[in-house]
């Protein structure tokens, strides 16, 4: 396998939105969409452009995905047609969606078998940045490219020139830039720190130009659809401001040192274009040894959009959640992850029996959810539609772990004892080996939600649990 390599833009790759500057309210969501996306095999030039092929699957055979766009509170129609090898679906990552559409195999629906179709109808409460992906076998399914965006539009988005999207994925090639598929399955990976890759592509490309003029305001809606790997983004000469976290709204606030996303979580950034024409700045992933650049704004050599930066609000309006947490009324239930490699679990209740960690190993089983190794038929909480949950999430492993909820946003309240400051509503939280991270929500949609480790080998090895609100 190549080492993690900067790989060089064989040509300039300007997004669609990038050559002429506008000050763009997204009017253009529609109400409601129809749509049917087919899931097949595909290729892609994910080393350079115009380089290798790489086989891939993907949502209309590309990847990312079609971006969905819609406008809050729309009703989505898609149509899943499966042209894939294996039974699949769709999930909606983010959306607090109907159960019956969630698309979890094995839980709220049944995979839909080769050849065939399902049809998800929805509306999307909240705006904000989200995506889709399927829910069975998504270590290999997200890993071979199976993902896209979902963009849910404000019904008065804030002004800016350019709303970009950057999807960033992490991807085993071989040297021929083929898949690696010999370690699909991997036990290595499934104990350790999951499928770690070693080409990391923006949008499916190696690297994105982004053309700017002075003054330009840009929004970014940044996502890690890793299978395993924590993204850490620095931006050169520029001063990112946070306005959403995982869909929903914060308080918009230059951003404190690198933007650092694990696999699943989402986050909208403000960027004014405060240099001169003719400047050039990067954003750089910087959670390897060395920086990788991996888009860049260049700047026009003459041209400016204004001469004084936007002072247009930057913030959100807040999304119809229910925010009443009634901590002390709550019902409260420990998540306690164990195992892994150098984890000493001894060993954990697997389908109903006591099992040493050599026969959790042996059935490719590495991780447990309070003594239980994935999903059993009760589950890890139940509670009454309304009620408060709170969650402590104790981390009992030598890894960290980005821990996802379906159906609903959580606020996070403490780590490690401490309360965390500002409200940020999160549908996914890292947290750190030996952390302790307390969250909470108020369960009001009712159904049976998935619990899980967004690594994804962490997940088929054993981090995933559900919860029931009824
Ligand atoms: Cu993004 Cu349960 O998934
Ligand atoms: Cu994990």
């Amino acid at each position: 396998m190549p080492d993690r390599r900067r790989v060089l833009a064989g040509g300039l790759a300007v997004l669609a939105s990038g050559a002429a500057p506008r000050l763009a309210r997204a009017a253009s969501a529609p109400a409601m969409i129809m749509r049917e996306i087919e899931a097949r095999a595909g290729t892609a030039s994910l080393l350079e452009d115009g380089g290798p092929l790489t086989d891939i699957w993907g949502f209309g055979g590309g990847v990312p995905g079609p971006v969905l766009r819609v406008e809050q509170g729309a009703r989505v129609r898609v149509r899943l047609k499966n042209s894939l090898p294996q039974p699949t679906t769709i999930h909606w990552h983010g959306i607090r969606i109907d159960n019956a559409n969630d698309g979890v195999a094995g839980l709220t629906q049944e995979a839909v078998p080769p050849g065939e179709t399902f049809d998800y109808d929805f509306v999307a409460p909240d705006a904000g940045t989200f995506w889709y992906h399927p829910h069975n076998r998504s270590w290999e399914q997200l890993a071979r490219g199976l993902y896209g965006t979902l963009i849910v539009d404000e019904p008065e988005p804030p002004a800016v020139d350019q709303d970009l999207v950057l999807n960033f994925d992490d991807w085993r090639l071989d040297s021929a830039g083929k898949l690696h598929e010999e370690s699909f399955g991997s036990l290595m990976d499934w104990s350790h720190a999951g499928r770690l890759g070693n080409v990391l592509t923006v949008n499916g490309k190696p690297f994105e130009t982004i053309s700017v003029k002075a003054g330009d305001r840009l929004r970014l809606r940044v996502l890690n659809t890793s299978n395993a790997r924590v993204l850490s983004f620095r931006f050169t000469d520029h001063v990112p401001m946070l306005i959403a976290l995982d869909g929903q709204p914060v308080e918009p606030a230059a951003l404190a040192g690198d933007l650092i996303l694990a696999p699943g979580e989402r986050a909208d950034v403000m960027l004014d274009m405060a240099l001169a024409p003719g400047a050039k700045a990067s954003i750089e992933e910087v959670s390897g040894q060395d920086g990788l650049e991996i888009a860049r704004f260049v700047y026009h050599p003459s041209e400016t959009a204004r001469e004084h930066p936007l002072d247009a609000p930057m913030r959100l309006a807040a999304n119809p959640l229910v925010r009443g947490l009634e901590l002390g009324d709550a019902l409260s239930q420990d998540l306690l992850m164990e195992g892994g490699a150098m984890g000493g679990m001894a060993g954990a209740r697997m389908g109903g029996e006591m099992m040493d960690m050599r026969a959790l190993v042996g059935r490719g089983m590495a991780w447990a959810f309070n003594g239980v190794v994935g999903m059993e038929q009760t589950p890890l909480l139940s509670a009454a539609r309304g009620r408060t949950v709170r969650i402590p999430m104790i981390n009992d492993t030598g890894w960290p772990h980005a821990i996802h909820i379906h159906g609903h946003h959580f606020r996070v309240l403490e780590r490690n004892g401490a309360p965390v400051a500002g409200e940020a509503w999160k549908d996914t939280v890292l947290v750190a080996p030996r952390e302790r991270v307390v969250v909470a929500f108020v369960a009001d949609n009712p159904g049976k939600w998935m619990l899980h480790c967004h690594m994804l080998e962490h997940q088929a090895a054993g981090m995933g649990t559900w919860f029931a609100v009824a």
